[in-house]
Formats: C-alpha cells, sequence, structure tokens
C-alpha cells in the first residue's frame, strides 16, 4: 500500500500531537509493509512567521499532490488583535476550502475506562456512541457579505446554504447511519432561520432514499441539552458548520476531554484530517497535550484514504488497552490513582 501523507502541524500542541500520530503511522507501515512517504509544510502562525501568510502556496501545492492532509491545530495568542482574515485560522478555512471535502465527521465514544473522567454520571454516558457529521464549508464560516464596518459601528456574516449543499452532506449522514444504529438527528434553527428551513425540508427529502434509516430532528438549542442528559439515544448526528463546531465541542464532555476527540473531513479532492481540539496555548511546549485525539484521527486517515479498516481497528484497540491499563495524560488525570498514571505527550505515543 502507497500512501502519500502531508502533515502540517501548525501552531502550539499541534506539532506535539501529531509527531505522536506520525509516529503511530511510522510503525503500523512498518508493521504492515507498507510505503508511507511523509511530508511537512507550514500553515498558520508558524506559516505567517516564516512567509507571511497563514497558507503559503507551497503548501497548498504539496497538499493536492498528497492522498491525506494530517493537520494539528492553529492560532496563537500573539495574532488575536489581527483581523480574522489575516489570522493563523484563515489558514485553516483555506485549506479546508481548497481540498473541498465538505463533510467533517466527528467520532465522540465514551471510553469505559475514562467514565469516571466525565463530569457526566457513570450511567448516562455508558453506551454513548455518536458520529457528528458537520458540514464544513457552507454557513457562516464562508458566507458573503462578511464585514465589521467599524465607522459604522456594525458588523455582519452571512449564513448561507444551497440545497445542493445540504443533500450532499446529508447522503454522507444517511450513508454511515446505514451501517450503524439506523438513526439521524438532524439540528437546525427552523423555528427562526430560513436557512434552517431549507436544512431541514432538503434532509427530510434525502431521508426518502434511506427507508430503513430514522430521521428526527432537534432544534440546536435544545439539543445541546439533550446531549448531555441522553448521550445515549444519538447515533448519527447531521449538523451545519457552526451548530456542528459548538456541539462537536460539547461533546468533549462524554468522552473526558477535548484532547480525545478525532475528525476526518471527507467527499473533496483530498481528505483532511484533524483533531477537533484547538493549539492551546496555554498548555503548549510542556509535554502535557493529549496525543491521542490526533492517534485516533491517524486511524480515520487509515479508514477513509488507505482503506485500512484493520490497522484503524488496531490504533483504536491499542487506544483503549492503554486507558485501561491506567494510563493518562494530564488532561485525564482526575483521581489520585490517575496521578500516578501521568505521561507525557511523548510517552504516550510511545505507549499506544
Ligand atoms: P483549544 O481547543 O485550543 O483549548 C481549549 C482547552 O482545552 C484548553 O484549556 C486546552 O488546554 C485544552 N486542550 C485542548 N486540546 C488539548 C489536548 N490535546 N490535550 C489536553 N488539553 C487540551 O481552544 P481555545 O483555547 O479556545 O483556542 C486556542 C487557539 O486555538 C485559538 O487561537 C483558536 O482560534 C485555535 N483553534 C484552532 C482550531 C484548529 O486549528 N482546528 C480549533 C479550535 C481553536
Ligand atoms: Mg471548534
Amino acid at each position: 500500500m502507497k500512501l502519500k501523507v502531508l502533515i502540517v502541524a501548525g501552531d502550539g500542541i499541534g506539532p506535539e500531537v501529531t509527531a505522536e500520530a506520525a509516529r503511530i503511522l511510522r510503525s503500523v507501515a512498518e508493521w504492515g509493509g507498507h510505503d508511507f512517504e511523509f511530508h511537512e509544510a507550514l500553515i498558520g502562525g508558524a506559516a505567517i512567521k516564516a512567509h507571511g501568510t497563514p497558507l503559503p502556496t507551497s503548501t497548498l501545492d504539496i497538499a493536492l499532490e498528497s492522498d491525506a492532509v494530517l493537520l494539528g491545530a492553529v492560532g496563537g495568542n500573539e495574532f488575536n488583535s489581527l483581523p480574522p482574515d489575516r489570522r493563523p485560522e484563515a489558514g485553516l478555512l483555506q485549506i479546508r476550502q481548497a481540498l473541498g471535502g465538505f463533510a467533517n465527521l466527528r467520532p465522540a465514544f465514551a471510553h469505559p475506562a475514562l467514565a469516571a473522567n466525565s463530569p457526566l454520571k457513570p450511567e448516562v454516558i455508558d453506551g454513548a456512541d455518536i458520529i457528528f457529521v458537520r458540514e464544513l464549508l457552507g454557513g457562516l464560516y464562508f458566507g458573503e457579505p462578511r464585514q465589521w464596518d467599524r465607522e459604522a459601528g456594525s458588523a455582519w456574516n452571512t449564513m448561507r446554504y444551497t440545497r445542493d449543499e445540504v443533500v450532499r452532506v446529508a447522503r454522507v449522514a444517511f450513508n454511515l447511519a446505514q451501517n450503524r444504529r439506523k438513526k439521524v438527528t438532524s439540528v437546525d434553527k427552523a423555528n427562526v432561520l430560513e436557512v434552517s428551513q431549507l436544512w431541514r425540508a432538503t434532509v427530510s427529502e434525502v431521508a426518502k432514499d434511506f427507508p430503513d434509516v430514522t430521521l428526527e430532528h432537534q432544534y440546536v438549542d435544545a439539543m445541546s441539552m439533550h446531549l448531555m442528559n441522553t448521550p445515549r439515544t444519538y447515533d448519527v448526528v447531521l449538523t451545519e458548520n457552526l451548530f456542528g463546531d459548538i456541539l462537536s465541542d460539547e461533546s468533549a464532555v462524554i468522552t473526558g476531554s477535548l484532547g480525545m476527540l478525532p475528525s476526518a473531513t471527507i467527499g473533496g479532492q483530498v481528505n483532511l484530517y484533524e483533531p477537533v481540539h484547538g493549539s492551546a496555548p496555554d498548555i503548549a511546549g510542556k509535554g502535557l497535550a493529549n496525543p491521542l485525539g490526533a492517534i485516533l484521527t491517524a486511524a480515520m486517515l487509515l479508514r477513509h484514504s488507505a482503506n485500512l479498516e484493520q490497522d484503524a481497528l488496531a490504533i483504536e484497540t491499542a487506544v483503549r488497552k492503554v486507558l485501561e491499563q491506567g494510563y493518562r495524560t494530564a488532561d485525564l488525570a482526575r483521581s489520585e490513582k490517575d496521578k500516578k498514571m501521568i505521561l507525557s505527550t511523548q510517552a504516550m505515543g510511545k505507549q499506544v
């Protein structure tokens, strides 16, 4: 199996966690006799410092020639005063758009070994296994016009979706549900927003092609509560861009830490793989970052870009075993027993 992987580590803890994901990919390659080729390029704050732009064309060119792109995280406090289109985060939006993936898959799974880490009761999260399908190229993050008119003291962004954009991401959600528990929960705000009315009508239409899958609709405000009260009742959760961003971070409460969440963006020219968390400047450079989200992201890469399902499962099993053996990163250590088993970012990667 030949695979060309571009690693764009980015800022803060990005380089620390992608190094561990790459370590796992290298050992999978060695173990399975695969020919994985790794390249590295700059994005975000690191690219601004070196090239004055958050997504240099050199990075984009090599990304478009790769089979998969593994991204760490971007952003740093020193850039916070810049306007959105010049910040490190602009590089992230640009690479997402250029690679073309519109369906961002974000699994949130309650690891039994981490049950005590969640502030939710074990009986509430026990068995929770959700996959968010977040639309990634539309909505407020990309809609035009967008502006902050400082003189007028007003600012606006545009939430816009076309029917076709909703159809294609809804089909991804229903296809996934067919191989899971056959339930899609579509999240919107159709009681207030026209965009959400289009969303709801279109998702209902797509559902007719999947008679074996149950569709339910939820308003995003109610959903943010249901997710914490009854996480086990959800299977595939389909959302537009902003709602998915918010709800998937909320789901970190189910898994025990934001550092546990992986993601894969599919449907475009090149798939993009990134842990859900950001650059975490508060813990960067200290070996404190949890690499498991990035490592589980590497498993998704093998699953969706290399068709190596067994290898993906082997990584997921290794993560589960390491947690069952009691190993923790600092964010996962709550009890006194946990605190005796804290590993650095690198040591956790090696343990997996
Ligand atoms: P964040 O996700 O970086 O951090 C939120 C909290 O979770 C922090 O307390 C952090 O220490 C902790 N955390 C996150 N990942 C962790 C890990 N792997 N292990 C242990 N603890 C972890 O979000 P925040 O603080 O809102 O944003 C920081 C910067 O990251 C900002 O510049 C933001 O724009 C950027 N960001 C970038 C994203 C990306 O590149 N995909 C996504 C979200 C934020
Ligand atoms: Mg986010």
